[in-house]
């Protein structure tokens, strides 16, 4: 397994500074077409662990530049489904074709290509607390590319500008608040130029407005970059911000229950339970 999960570290810190708000305002969103065709094509996954399989059956594609959010209660296997589909986890059936490849079935050079093309932020994975931003944005330019020191620099410097952290690339994880810590985590993931970005609950533990802010940045990546952005959340207010398509996932049907534009499945799902999930209704009691 090359795709090794980041450190532990440094967790939230207080809340967020106006100063490293500038990012939010200046950005326009050119709005880089979504295309047709898939750059991820997920077919009959089926995953879980040990004998217990949470998903089968799994279908459905990402499409090129568009922001894809995976949603579903708390144990539904977000989590687990994203780490399947960047190859951390080997499936019980299935296959992940990312930009033609399969990465379940990839192995060496072949795989470490594929790998070169995503970046992940995980739900858990903070930054590296003795480290700077610019170092812990260094890390996978140091481990994937042959890059002089001085070349290295400049990229974490200019990583961490994209997000606005162009001013602190010299501090400690701890030193910033939890807003700008998720910035720099994907500042980060974002150091190889990777085509796919997976971000499993970026705004957890961020207050509504940094959350909200976290969101205007995905959006400016993928609209101006062109990034395909996978993200996992269960935060409404950022489903509605980010989302281009959303899939649905139930622990109890053990799959997708819904895919689509998030205002579709809320205004006009068949399914009273997701139509309640996105208007934040309560479950209806078993009888
Ligand atoms: N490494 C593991 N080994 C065994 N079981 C696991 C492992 N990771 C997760 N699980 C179990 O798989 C189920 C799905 O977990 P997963 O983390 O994918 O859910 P999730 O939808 O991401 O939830 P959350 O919203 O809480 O993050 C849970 O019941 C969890 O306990
Ligand atoms: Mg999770």
């Amino acid at each position: 397994m090359s795709a090794a999960e980041p450190p532990q570290g440094a967790n939230s810190s207080p809340s967020e500074g106006s100063a490293a708000a500038e990012w939010v305002n200046g950005a326009a969103s050119a709005g880089a077409p979504i295309a047709a065709e898939p750059i991820i094509r997920v077919r009959d996954l089926a995953v879980g662990y040990e004998d217990v399989t949470l998903l089968e059956h799994v279908a459905f594609d990402v499409r090129r530049g568009e922001i894809f959010v995976i949603l579903g209660g708390s144990g539904s296997g977000k989590s687990t489904l994203m780490k399947h589909m960047i190859g951390l986890y080997e499936p019980e059936k299935g296959s992940v074709v990312i930009d033609g490849d399969d990465i379940v079935s990839a192995a060496g050079d072949a795989r470490r290509a594929i790998l070169r093309k995503i970046g992940v932020m995980y739900q858990s994975g903070a930054l590296f607390g003795s480290l700077t931003l610019a170092e812990n944005v260094r890390l996978p330019l140091e481990e994937y590319t042959d890059l002089e020191s001085d070349e290295i620099e400049l990229i974490a410097r200019m990583k961490l500008s994209l997000v606005g952290l162009g001013l602190f690339t010299g501090h400690l994880p701890a030193a910033i608040s939890g807003g700008m810590q998720k910035r720099a985590a994907i500042a980060r993931a974002m150091a190889l130029d990777p085509m796919i970005l997976f971000l499993d609950e970026p705004s957890a533990g961020l207050d509504p407005i940094t959350s909200a802010d976290l969101d205007t940045l995905i959006k400016r990546l993928a609209r101006n970059l062109g990034v395909t952005f996978v993200v996992v959340t269960h935060e409404l207010a950022s489903i509605f911000a980010i989302a281009d398509r959303v899939i649905m996932l139930d622990r109890r049907k053990k799959g997708i229950v819904a895919e689509g534009d998030p205002r579709r499945l809320r205004d006009e799902s068949d399914d009273p339970w997701v139509r309640q999930f996105f208007r934040r209704e309560p479950e209806p009691m078993a009888t």
